[in-house]
This record gives C-alpha cells, sequence and structure tokens, in this order.
C-alpha cells in the first residue's frame, strides 16, 4: 500500500474548482472527481462507465475487491439501480436520506461491475451536501464515489486534505468547506428479513433501532468477507502510531507525541485536541490524524469514549487505525 506501490504513470493536472457545473461536466466526460459530503470528501465518477471507475481503483491505490457506494439524488436514480427494496429499507430510507446512511439492497446490475466487485447487492446514499447533490444532478447520473484519500490513510475533511492525498492523480477537486460530520457512512444491508448494520457511523444503532427494533449489528468473524469486503482491509491509518487509552491513564511525557480526547490529560503534548463533545470529537479526529502526520509525531493518543451514538464509529475507526487492527 501507499505510494511506492501505486503507479506512477497516473500523473495528471488536477483542477481545484468552486464551479459545479464545470465539475459535473468533467463527471460527463469520464473524469474523476473529488465533492465535499456532509460525512467525508468523495472520490466519485459515473456509476454506469467502468473505464470512469477503473480511475478511482488506480487514483487511490484501492484493493479491487473492496466495492465502492452509489451516491445518488433521487428516486428515480436508486431505481435505476437498486432491483427490489423490502419494508426495512423503505421506512430507512423515508427516515434518514439525504443524509449519512448507506443501505445494502438487491442490484439491477447496471452498475459498472468494477465498482460492485461482481456483487448482486449494492450499496447506496443519497448525500444531503448541497453540492454533493448539485454535482450528482448537474452529471445527470449517480456517482460512485468512496472516500477521497490514499488506500488506507484517513478519510479527509477537507479539500486540502484531498489534494495532499490525491494531486496530480485526479481530474478535479470541487473545493467546499470542511465536511459537517467527520465520519464516514454508517452502512446497514438490507438484504435479508433482518437489516444488519454492517459499519458504524453518524446515524447509530439506537436511531436505526427506532425505525426497525430488530436491526443487529454484524457480527465479526460471521462471513464478514461476504458482507462487508471493506471491513478486511486496515484502515483511516495516520504514519504515526494510533494508541487508544482510558481517561486516566498515566502517560509520560512526549515531544512528539500528540492526544485527542475529551478530557484533559496529564503531561505535555506536541499537538493537543480537546473536543467539546462526542460530535466534536467525530468531526476532528482525521484532520488532528494528518495534522500530526505533518507534524511529524510518532504516537497519538486517542482517548476512548463510550460507545453510544457516533462514540460507537469513533471507537470503530480508533480501533481500526490503531495497533489493535490485525490486517
Ligand atoms: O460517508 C461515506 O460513506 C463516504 C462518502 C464519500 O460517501 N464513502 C465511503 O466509501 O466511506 P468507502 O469506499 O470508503 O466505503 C464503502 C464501504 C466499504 O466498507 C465497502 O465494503 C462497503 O461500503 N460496501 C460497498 N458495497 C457493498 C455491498 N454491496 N455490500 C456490503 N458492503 C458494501
Ligand atoms: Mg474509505
Amino acid at each position: 500500500m501507499f505510494l511506492g506501490e501505486l503507479a506512477d504513470t497516473l500523473v495528471v493536472e488536477t483542477l481545484v474548482t468552486g464551479d459545479v457545473e464545470l465539475a459535473a461536466e468533467i463527471v460527463r466526460s469520464g473524469g474523476v472527481v473529488a465533492f465535499p459530503t456532509e460525512t467525508v470528501y468523495g472520490l466519485g465518477a459515473n456509476a454506469f462507465d467502468g473505464e470512469a471507475v477503473k480511475k478511482i481503483f488506480a487514483a487511490k491505490g484501492r484493493p479491487a475487491d473492496n466495492p465502492l457506494i452509489v451516491h445518488v439524488s433521487d428516486e428515480g436514480q436508486i431505481n435505476e439501480i437498486v432491483a427490489e427494496l423490502n419494508a426495512h429499507a423503505r421506512m430507512f430510507i423515508e427516515t434518514f436520506f439525504p443524509g449519512p446512511l448507506t443501505i445494502v439492497a438487491k442490484s439491477t446490475g447496471r452498475v459498472s461491475e468494477i465498482a460492485t466487485c461482481g456483487l448482486e447487492t449494492i450499496a447506496f446514499r443519497m448525500p444531503s451536501n448541497p453540492l454533493a447533490q448539485e454535482l450528482i444532478k448537474g452529471a445527470g447520473t449517480p456517482l460512485v464515489a468512496p472516500s477521497a484519500n490514499l488506500s488506507g490513510r484517513p478519510s479527509p475533511t477537507t479539500w486540502e486534505a484531498v489534494l495532499e492525498d490525491l494531486g496530480g492523480r485526479i481530474d478535479c477537486i470541487l473545493k467546499g468547506a470542511p465536511t459537517e460530520i467527520g465520519l464516514e457512512s454508517t452502512v446497514v444491508d438490507c438484504t435479508g428479513d433482518i437489516p444488519i448494520l454492517l459499519r458504524a457511523g453518524a446515524v447509530s444503532l439506537e436511531e436505526l433501532r427506532d425505525v426497525v427494533a430488530e436491526t443487529v449489528v454484524l457480527n465479526i468473524g460471521d462471513s464478514v468477507e461476504i458482507r462487508s469486503p471493506g471491513l478486511r482491509h486496515k484502515h483511516y491509518s495516520p504514519r504515526a502510531r494510533v494508541v487508544i487509552i482510558e481517561n486516566d491513564a498515566a502517560i509520560e511525557d512526549f515531544s512528539d507525541a500528540a492526544y485527542i480526547g475529551i478530557d484533559l490529560p496529564v503531561g505535555v503534548f506536541g499537538l493537543l485536541k480537546i473536543a467539546s463533545t462526542t460530535e466534536d470529537y467525530a468531526h476532528a479526529m482525521f484532520e488532528f490524524f494528518r495534522e500530526c502526520d505533518r507534524a511529524g509525531i510518532s504516537v497519538i493518543y486517542c482517548q476512548s469514549v463510550s460507545e453510544q451514538g457516533i462514540g460507537t464509529a469513533i471507537m470503530d475507526r480508533l480501533r481500526r487505525a490503531s495497533d489493535l487492527a490485525t490486517n
């Protein structure tokens, strides 16, 4: 992974623009465009254009077996890509679209198989960010979009972070504000009788259960490979080592260490981020990881939070960025 293994032939001029019409035109002509959503920045291409979709995998150095989420702007586009929506999927759509929830349903098979990795299911969501909606409408097609980072790195929450990872590797960055939420969407599999939460995100398990009480959490080891291919890969990692700590942990003073958490730590750190709430923690985390890398920090101590609401997603990302990750 990382630059050493990426194709070096991929040198293109990256246009950075606030002009959504221009960005849409680049998508229409088969290009790849990074754009803001309410969760993190995505790297989008026409979902029906296999050649364009290949450029996403090449630019990110993304494993070819990790399928992409389709981003839609209206119900008509959902009907183009989804063959069957059961009652649970409909209830989630009604409650959470547009917003940070991705639903997995049976596919019509129309989306490029490069994007779906040959699966018979499709993951889709309707972003609420107005620029994302305008881009999809302007392109006139659903967009497949993973997070706009080099594979394995923290997801980008600013256009500058996209440029840092993908400058010279993609056609365009549609400039917007820093993303509101800062962590990726919740992914829920609605292909069976009972919805299965595959990835924690901004929509919490509690909120899903308010809509469909039977919703369960994916049991790791329980056919993870089939259910959610993305979960196998190590993710979200800064170059610095990520260490999760409880709030009463004693840390020695390190000038090349950093801390992020809600409570003030004991000790002196090279970089420090005290979040006011768990939402603020989620919002700041990935950009803080990148800031630590820029500053040459070697260890980032991250305070654990309780696994409620968005706290579940924070802990999921921390574990997968940390020493606890196995791959
Ligand atoms: O918030 C987000 O979801 C962002 C923004 C850009 O929308 N996107 C994002 O995409 O996080 P990505 O590629 O980093 O994560 C996609 C996740 C992966 O875990 C992948 O395995 C899962 O969605 N996925 C995609 N298609 C699937 C399918 N048919 N069945 C199960 N999981 C699927
Ligand atoms: Mg990602």
